[in-house]
């Protein structure tokens, strides 16, 4: 296993947080702190943000990511948006399949799919989430269930559009309660992550995969974390709403 064979991303998910004016003076007040960063920086912020967070962020190394995308081109989808209109805005990333999404607006492992392949169909990195819940960690499900997830999610994907995939394993138990998966759990979610690639596209392609962890991880955290051999980045929500605690997470995965 080589952790150099892959980028490491550190991508902030901004949720329902921050007005576009608010957006603008978040990235104005990171980009001095994370200019230095020797992994990728990524922040994913509400669709209304976009166009403040690009221009805030032009000219930096940060890269601004969108929170959903739809799957059709274009249509009767009152309230979606296409992955062409996110791609013009300047948009290079997307989230998709978020937990909260899933349990909040009826994201299915499908629609997880279509959305991955419109993205990549439109040259956006995706971001996919994978992740289990307390009950499937403790009835012994999550081997199972990261990788029926990660291999649904890739249904269709070639290997060449494989390089502009990221797998996040969120397990759902971790997300914004403040409780992390210790280092060995999320060493081990990424893994399997990591062992269901493998089995679709073998492994020296997997080996090739960026996985991020993701779920209350933050700066007093980060750096054991990303240690794990198989965490080669992070998906970070209530942290990527503070410069400063940003920061220490994007300097923690240069280490
Ligand atoms: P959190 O969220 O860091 O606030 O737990 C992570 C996520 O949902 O992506």
């Amino acid at each position: 296993m080589n952790k150099a064979k892959r980028a490491a991303v550190i991508a902030g998910n901004w949720k329902m947080n921050k007005t576009p004016k608010a957006a603008a003076a978040l990235i104005e007040e990171m980009k001095p702190l994370v200019a230095d960063a020797d992994c990728k920086v990524v922040l994913c912020v509400p669709a209304i943000d976009i166009p403040a967070a690009v221009a805030a962020a032009k000219g930096s190394n940060i890269e601004i990511g969108a929170e959903n995308v739809h799957f059709k081109a274009s249509g009767a989808y009152t309230g979606e948006i296409a992955a062409d209109m996110l791609v013009e805005a300047g948009v290079k990333y997307v989230v998709i399949g978020h937990s909260e999404r899933r349990q909040y607006f009826a994201e299915t492992d499908q629609t997880v799919n279509l959305r991955t392949l419109a993205a990549l169909n439109a040259g956006l990195t995706a971001i996919v989430c994978v992740g289990e819940t307390l009950e499937q960690r403790e009835l012994g499900y999550t081997e199972t269930l990261l990788k029926y997830q990660t291999k649904m999610a890739l249904t269709n994907v070639t290997a060449e559009q494989l390089k502009n995939v990221i797998i996040a394993y969120e397990p759902v138990w971790a997300i914004g309660t403040g409780v992390t998966a210790t280092a060995d759990q999320a060493d081990e979610g990424n893994g399997f992550v990591r062992a269901a690639i493998a089995e679709v596209y073998g492994q020296e392609v997997a080996e090739t995969v960026t996985v991020q962890y993701g779920g209350s991880m933050n700066a007093a955290n980060a750096e054991e974390l990303l240690s794990k051999v198989n965490v080669d980045g992070g998906l970070i929500g209530g942290a990527s709403l503070k410069a400063q605690d940003f920061s220490v997470i994007v300097k923690a995965a240069a280490q």
